[in-house]
C-alpha cells in the first residue's frame, strides 16, 4: 500500500518514518519539497505519488508567533489542509490528519471527550480547528483525525530537549505548575497511527500517553530520569511558579487531559504511562 507522508521532518513525521511497517511503501515529503503556502505545490506532490492514504503531519506549530503571523498560520493549518482534503476527495485517497488539545478552552475538570464542544483560545488553536472541520466536511467517511497534546521526540525541538539543555547551563530553574496535560512521546503516537491505518479507522479520536503532569512535574521527572541514567551529571533546584510568571503571546490551556477511551476501544490498546515513554526517549538521546 502506498502512503504519502507530509511533514516527514517534524517530530511526528520523523517517528512515523522510522516506525513505518515493512508492508507499506512510504513516500515522504517536507518543506521545501512541498510548500503548504502553495496549492500547486500540494497538488504536484499528491499527483506525483498517487497514494492510497495521505498522512498530514505538517503544520504551523509556532503557537506564540501565530498570534502575529495569523495569515500564515491559517494558510498552513486550514487552507492547505482544505487543498489536501479536496485533492483526496477527487482521487479517492484516505486522509489521516493530526489536531490538538488547543482546539479546547482548557477550562475543564475531567478528561476531555472527543465530542466536547471546541472553544480555541489562540490563533493556532482556531487555525487547527478550522483545518479539522474542513477534513470532516469534505471527507467524513474517509478521514481519520487524531488530536494529541504535549508531543516530544528525540528529533526536533521540544520541552524535554530544552529542559536538558537548561539543566546543564543553569544553577536553578523555575517551571510553571498550573498547566496540566499529558507528556506524549511522538513515537507512541506514530505506532498508534499505523495501527489505526491497518484497521481502516475513520472519525475523530484522542491519543496521548497515559497519566497527567504539570510542566513542573514533567521537568522534575526529566531531571530525575536523566540523572539516574547518567545523561546529566548534576541535579539543580527546580521551583514551581504560576503561568503569570511567564507571560506568553498565546494563551495556554490550563487543563489538557484528553479522554482516550474511544481509540482504546477501537484499536484494543492501552496507552503506556508518560514516564515510561520518557525513559525510552531519554535512552536514545545524547547530549
Ligand atoms: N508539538 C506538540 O506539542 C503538538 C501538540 C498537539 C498537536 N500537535 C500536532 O501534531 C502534528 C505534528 O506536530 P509536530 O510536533 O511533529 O510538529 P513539528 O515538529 O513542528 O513539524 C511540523 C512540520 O511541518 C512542516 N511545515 C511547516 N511549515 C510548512 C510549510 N509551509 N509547508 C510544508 N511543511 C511545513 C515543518 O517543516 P520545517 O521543519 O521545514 O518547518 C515540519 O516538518 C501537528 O499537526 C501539530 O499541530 C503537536
Amino acid at each position: 500500500m502506498k502512503i504519502l507522508l507530509l511533514g516527514s521532518n517534524g517530530q511526528l513525521g520523523w517517528e512515523l518514518s522510522r516506525t513505518c511497517p515493512e508492508t507499506i511503501q512510504l513516500f515522504t515529503c517536507d518543506y521545501p519539497g512541498v510548500d503548504f503556502l502553495s496549492t500547486a505545490s500540494i497538488h504536484n506532490c499528491i499527483e506525483s505519488t498517487e497514494p492510497a492514504w495521505i498522512i498530514n503531519a505538517a503544520a504551523y506549530t509556532a503557537v506564540d508567533l501565530a498570534q502575529t503571523e495569523k495569515l500564515k498560520a491559517f494558510r498552513i493549518n486550514h487552507e492547505a489542509v482544505k487543498d489536501i482534503a479536496l485533492a483526496a476527495r477527487l482521487k479517492n485517497i484516505k486522509l489521516v490528519h493530526i489536531s490538538t488539545d488547543y482546539i479546547f478552552s482548557g477550562q475543564h475538570f475531567a478528561p476531555i471527550r472527543v465530542d466536547h464542544p471546541p472553544d480555541p483560545q489562540s490563533v493556532y488553536g482556531e487555525s487547527k480547528l478550522q483545518g479539522e472541520q474542513c477534513v470532516t466536511e469534505l471527507l467524513e467517511k474517509s478521514s481519520l483525525i487524531i488530536r494529541t497534546a504535549w508531543l516530544y521526540s528525540s528529533h526536533g525541538a521540544n520541552f524535554v530537549k530544552t529542559m536538558l539543555r537548561l539543566m546543564q547551563e543553569k544553577q536553578r530553574l523555575t517551571v510553571v505548575d498550573d498547566q496540566i496535560g499529558t507528556p506524549t512521546w511522538a513515537n507512541g503516537l506514530a505506532e498508534t497511527i499505523w495501527s489505526a491505518i491497518k484497521k481502516n479507522l475513520t472519525g475523530i479520536y484522542h491519543w496521548t500517553d497515559a497519566g497527567c503532569a504539570s510542566w513542573y512535574d514533567f521537568a522534575v521527572a526529566i531531571q530525575e530520569e536523566a540523572v539516574s541514567m547518567g545523561l546529566l551529571k548534576k541535579t539543580i533546584p527546580i521551583l514551581p511558579v504560576p503561568s503569570s510568571s511567564y507571560p506568553t503571546a498565546a494563551k495556554r490551556p490550563a487543563y489538557s487531559i484528553l479522554d482516550k477511551q474511544k481509540i482504546c476501544d477501537a484499536l484494543n490498546i492501552t496507552p503506556p504511562h508518560w514516564r515510561q515513554q520518557l525513559r525510552k526517549m531519554l535512552h536514545e538521546t545524547t547530549l
